[in-house]
């Protein structure tokens, strides 16, 4: 069975936690803390997301992406290769305090996520909608709630997208980066559009 983990707890870890927990779909989460500091998750989602140090989690098949961008390095270094894995990319590229998108210097944030995780496959996925509106019911009366990706290895991203309909949400899979271009970055046209598939 694939094992899943949430890295970070801050808004979109929990926002994703909630999500997990209400469709029954375990999972572990872990921020730089430990356990301990995740007491209200365990009250919440605890059975099905449950708190792990972060060591034990970063052993799960599926790695969501929950931390500042600034952070991702930090992550990626604590494993020497990540063969087998999938590195799910809900960071964004930002400049602080402008709230800006970073220069990259052309090159898209998940192409450079990607190199920090040699061995795996990256998949970009939760990283256009704001916290509240991810931890929201993806279920309408007139539609789910639709969640873009994007990336370069097919089979990595079919299994994000069944990750993403197991969770509530209809599934737009934009194909490869070179096919997307920056369309699900920050800034771009496809950040903070709230759609319902019918
Ligand atoms: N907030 C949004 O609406 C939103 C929307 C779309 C995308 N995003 C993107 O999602 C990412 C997370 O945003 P956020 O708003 O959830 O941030 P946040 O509330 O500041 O939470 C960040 C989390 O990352 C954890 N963390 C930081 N460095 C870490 C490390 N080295 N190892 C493990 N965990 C680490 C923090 O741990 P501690 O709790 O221990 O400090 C914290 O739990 C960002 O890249 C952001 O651009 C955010």
């Amino acid at each position: 069975m694939t094992t899943y983990a949430i890295i970070g707890s801050g808004a979109i870890g929990s926002a994703l936690a909630e999500r997990f927990h209400a469709a029954g779909v375990d999972a572990v989460i872990a921020n730089t803390r430990g356990p301990g500091s995740l007491q209200p998750v365990t009250d919440k989602f605890g059975g099905t997301v449950n708190p792990v140090e972060l060591d034990q989690a970063l052993q799960s098949d599926v790695l969501i992406l929950a931390v500042p961008y600034d952070a991702v390095p930090e992550v990626a270094g604590k494993k020497a290769t990540w063969d087998g894995r999938t590195i799910v990319d809900a960071t964004n590229a930002i400049d602080f305090p402008a709230f800006k998108p970073r220069d990259l210097g052309g090159r898209l944030s998940s192409e450079i996520v990607s190199d920090l995780f040699p061995g795996a496959q990256l998949v970009k996925a939760f990283n256009t909608l704001p916290a509240a509106v991810l931890a929201a019911d993806p279920v309408k009366a007139s539609g789910r709630r639709v969640l873009f990706l994007s990336g370069n290895f097919p089979d990595a991203s079919n299994k994000v997208a069944d990750l993403i309909a197991r969770l509530g949400f209809a599934p737009s899979d934009l194909g490869s980066f070179k096919a997307s271009g920056s369309l699900q970055h920050f800034g771009q046209a496809l950040v903070a559009l709230n759609l319902l598939r019918d």
